[in-house]
């Protein structure tokens, strides 16, 4: 029987992406996948530092492998990610039956660093930066979690600073990968059967500025500095077989109309926008350095909505940053009612050592405050999404087929073109994940739409893994 591995992932796309090469990398060593602890001789756990707990998440997740350790002295245990990038040694001081701590730019190291480990014993290494010339291991095989959908990391790194987030602390400056490579990949997946491809990036849009500005340090003046991403959108939407593409996350201040122009004239990009809005204060967005006011981002929203027909509108929402007043959260509330957005995840602000929010402790808002006013933003954000869902009832949708249903596995889960989840029965069985169905849309709830299967509109292309036993 073939060792086992089970991996462990907090935090975001891009973690969960990086979670699917670090299982490509061990599956590649000969492990196959387990989902029960007990089994594994490799546990990862890829950590996120972005909010809150996670620090407790962490330490109580190893403190709970302690003893399967002690059951099986073979066992080795991994944590790499950006709470490693972050925190380095203290991992193995805090937790001394941890392996291996790796960071989020020696990803590609993971099998290595665990055969060393075995012979050496336990190591942290931590690289501060990506190498540039190999940040983007493309040649690394992933082992995607879905097999019809896959995401493609086109950015690594973040170059601007908003004050809360804790992001370009670990995962280092934008490094934009090229667009051949890009375009490659995609033709790559497309040829595995892949039909839906997701973009990955801190900050999409401004992706290909670092390819420009060096392309003009080496010479070549007539590199236009500007942002490639409209372009790219097209062109990878392009690759035969591709017939979704999403992206996330953009930022509003580098949100261009040629990006909307590129969405609403490219079929294969889904009108799916996220567009991250923080807080609706000028005052707060100035000291988080967002770069645009309320007025200029529902400028920018009413365009993109003009632009892109039937467009549906995400956000994220942070509460409670330092100094926020009342006016100010009536703002964003104000702010988040007009933008209308089809969902919104919303957060607590919480302090990140080593950003500079985080230094402004005088400022803090006492939690009880900031309690009643994340319950009040909910109620607004609920209800616009309410009512965007209750627009949808009638219509027919094409949705991708996740899978039986999580909440009543006798119904199927598909994801319409706004990405928005629908469950829906299908009279004569299952249908498998990767087809194309049309539904239409029975109800609209908050969170889901339910629907009524119509037919199948293509099948599913994808070869099925048969897993190594
Ligand atoms: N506190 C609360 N929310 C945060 N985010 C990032 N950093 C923090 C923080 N320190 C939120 C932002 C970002 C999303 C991914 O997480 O809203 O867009
Ligand atoms: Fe963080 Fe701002 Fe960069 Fe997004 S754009 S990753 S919020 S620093």
């Amino acid at each position: 029987m073939s060792k086992r591995y089970l991996v462990q992932t907090f935090g975001c796309q891009m973690n969960e992406h990086d979670s699917e090469r670090i299982a490509g990398l061990l599956e590649s060593d000969g492990y196959s996948q387990t989902d029960d602890q007990s089994q594994a001789d490799v546990i990862v756990v890829n950590t996120c530092c972005i909010r809150e707990n996670a620090d407790n998440k962490l330490y109580g997740a190893l403190g709970n492998m302690k003893q399967l350790k002690a059951d099986n002295p073979d066992l080795q245990i991994m944590v790499g990610g950006c709470l490693a990038q972050k925190d380095r040694d203290l991992i193995q001081q805090r937790a001394g039956h941890v392996d291996v701590v790796f960071g989020t730019h020696n990803v590609h190291r993971a099998t290595e660093l665990l055969s060393d480990a075995r012979t050496n014993g336990p190591i942290t290494e931590i690289w501060e930066a990506a190498d540039p010339d190999d940040a983007f291991p493309s040649a690394l095989p992933a082992r995607r979690e879905l097999d019809y959908a896959a995401w493609l990391t086109i950015q690594v790194g973040c170059d601007n600073s908003c004050a809360f987030c804790i992001v370009p602390a670990v995962r280092g400056e934008e490094i934009s990968r090229t667009p051949n490579d890009i375009v490659a990949e995609a033709e790559r997946l497309a040829a595995d059967g892949v039909t839906e491809i997701t973009l990955l990036g801190q900050n999409v849009n401004s992706y290909g500025r670092d390819l420009a500005l060096a392309a003009r340090r080496a010479g070549n003046q007539a590199v236009r500095i500007r942002p490639a991403f409209a372009q790219l959108l097209r062109s990878v939407s392009a690759v035969r077989g591709i017939r979704r593409v999403r992206y996330t996350s953009p930022h509003p201040k580098d949100m261009t109309a040629e990006v909307f122009d590129a969405m609403a004239e490219t079929p294969e990009v889904m009108p799916h926008l996220h567009f991250p809005l923080q807080s609706g204060s000028d005052r707060i967005l100035t000291a988080m350095h967002r770069g645009y006011t309320a007025d200029r981002f529902l400028t920018k929203l009413a365009a993109a909505r003009a632009t892109i027909p039937d467009l549906a509108v995400t956000t994220d929402i942070i509460v409670g940053f330092p100094g926020e007043t009342d006016d100010d959260f009536e703002r964003t509330l104000e702010v988040a009612a007009a933008a209308e957005f089809d969902s919104a995840f919303t957060f607590v602000y919480s302090p990140r050592p080593g950003t500079e929010a985080a230094e402004l402790v005088d400022d803090f808002c006492d939690p009880a405050v900031v309690k009643d006013r994340y319950a009040r933003l909910r109620t607004v954000t609920e209800r616009s999404a309410l009512a965007k869902h209750s627009e949808r009832i009638g219509r027919l949708e094409e949705v991708i087929v996740e899978g039986p249903s999580k909440k009543d596995p006798s119904r199927l889960t598909g994801r319409t073109g706004q990405n928005k989840l629908v469950h829906f029965d299908r009279p004569d069985g299952p249908l498998r994940p990767g087809t194309y169905a049309r539904v239409e849309v029975t109800e609209g709830h908050t969170q889901y739409l339910m629907g009524d299967f119509l037919e199948v509109t293509t099948k599913a292309t994808h070869r099925t893994r048969i897993p190594v036993l």
